[in-house]
């Protein structure tokens, strides 16, 4: 059940309905949705929880459900000591969040004016707008071929796995997943799970020839979600193939959104 704390307020006081933990640190969760609550896939949410006096720590989270969900869904990573994250150590049903009213954030498709191959790059719990993405029907009509790339440290930290895997399975080809990791030794990976950071799979061409797709201006657009070092360092991978970002009011190549 909603609680709208007051029709004046900024955000509304919102329940826990369900937490799960893919590893003792990441997390998915869900909460109920205000019923005036609109967004579209690639934005992000303001969620407020309580500090010790009793006053509200806000932070973005992009929301990881899709627009026609009746719940609000989020995935996350507890940093250690982190203000707001260490208190999703213990989240379970029942407990209560608030959500700032608006949705926020331009890693959105609609912002490419052109090109049929969407390149969706993320470290760690940047995956978590792609999914929202992946479930809604926008992108699949927009975009010719969609490619999912998901770098994380170790093995069990690639979550969703099963979910995305089903959905590359019936896309007929259009949707292609490619996972890497870097700290798990590369002769102790599954099948198909690539060993190495993504910046430097890009650079070897090792992601193109899986993707059996090219990463350059005429055809490919790209988002790039999590870690800030990634992201710079792909900016220039992309800049030197002669690619740009989106700007306001100019159509692009790229988009970006750091984590922090
Ligand atoms: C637009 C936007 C969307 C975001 N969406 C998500 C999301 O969907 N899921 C999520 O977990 N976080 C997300 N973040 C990060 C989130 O807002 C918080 O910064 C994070 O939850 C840590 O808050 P904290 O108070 O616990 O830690 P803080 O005390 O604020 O510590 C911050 C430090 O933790 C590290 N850090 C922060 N976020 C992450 C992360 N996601 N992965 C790895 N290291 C991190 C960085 O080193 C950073 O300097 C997003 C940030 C932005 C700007
Ligand atoms: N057990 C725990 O408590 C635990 C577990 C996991 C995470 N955390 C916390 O979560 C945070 C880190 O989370 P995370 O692992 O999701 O995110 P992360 O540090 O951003 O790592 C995710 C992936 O991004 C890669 N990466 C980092 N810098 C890159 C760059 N410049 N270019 C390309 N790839 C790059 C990493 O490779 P590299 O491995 O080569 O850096 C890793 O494969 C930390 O604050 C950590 O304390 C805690």
């Amino acid at each position: 059940m909603n609680t709208t704390t007051d029709p004046a307020a900024k955000y509304t006081e919102e329940t826990v309905i369900d937490v799960h933990y893919w590893t003792d640190s990441l997390l998915s969760f869900r909460l109920t949705r205000p019923s005036a609550y609109r967004f579209m896939p690639g934005q992000y949410s303001r969620l407020g929880l309580p500090d010790e006096r009793g006053q509200l720590v806000w932070r973005a989270f992009s929301v990881v459900s899709a627009p026609h969900e009746d719940w609000l869904e989020y995935y996350g990573v507890v940093v250690t000591g982190g203000e707001f994250t260490e208190h999703l150590r213990l989240l379970a049903p029942a407990d209560r969040m608030s959500v700032d009213k608006h949705a926020f954030g331009f890693m959105t498709a609609d912002r490419f004016t052109d090109g049929d191959t969407l390149w969706m790059l993320a470290t760690g719990t940047g995956l978590g707008p792609y999914v929202s993405m992946l479930r809604d029907a926008a992108v699949w009509s927009r975009f010719k071929r969609l490619v999912l790339v998901h770098g994380a440290r170790h093995v069990a930290e690639l979550s969703y796995t099963t979910e995305l895997r089903a959905l590359e399975a019936a896309s007929g080809g259009s949707l292609r997943l490619l996972q890497a990791v870097t700290r798990d030794p590369p002769a102790s990976l599954p099948a198909g799970v690539l060993h190495g950071r993504i910046t430097t799979l890009l650079q070897s061409g090792e992601l193109e020839a899986l993707a059996g797709a090219s990463v350059g201006p005429d055809s490919a657009r790209v988002m790039l979600c999590g870690n800030p070092a990634m992201i710079e360092e792909t900016r220039a991978l992309l800049h030197a193939r002669g690619m740009r970002p989106v700007r306001r009011a100019t159509s692009g190549h790229f988009i970006t959104e750091n984590y922090w």
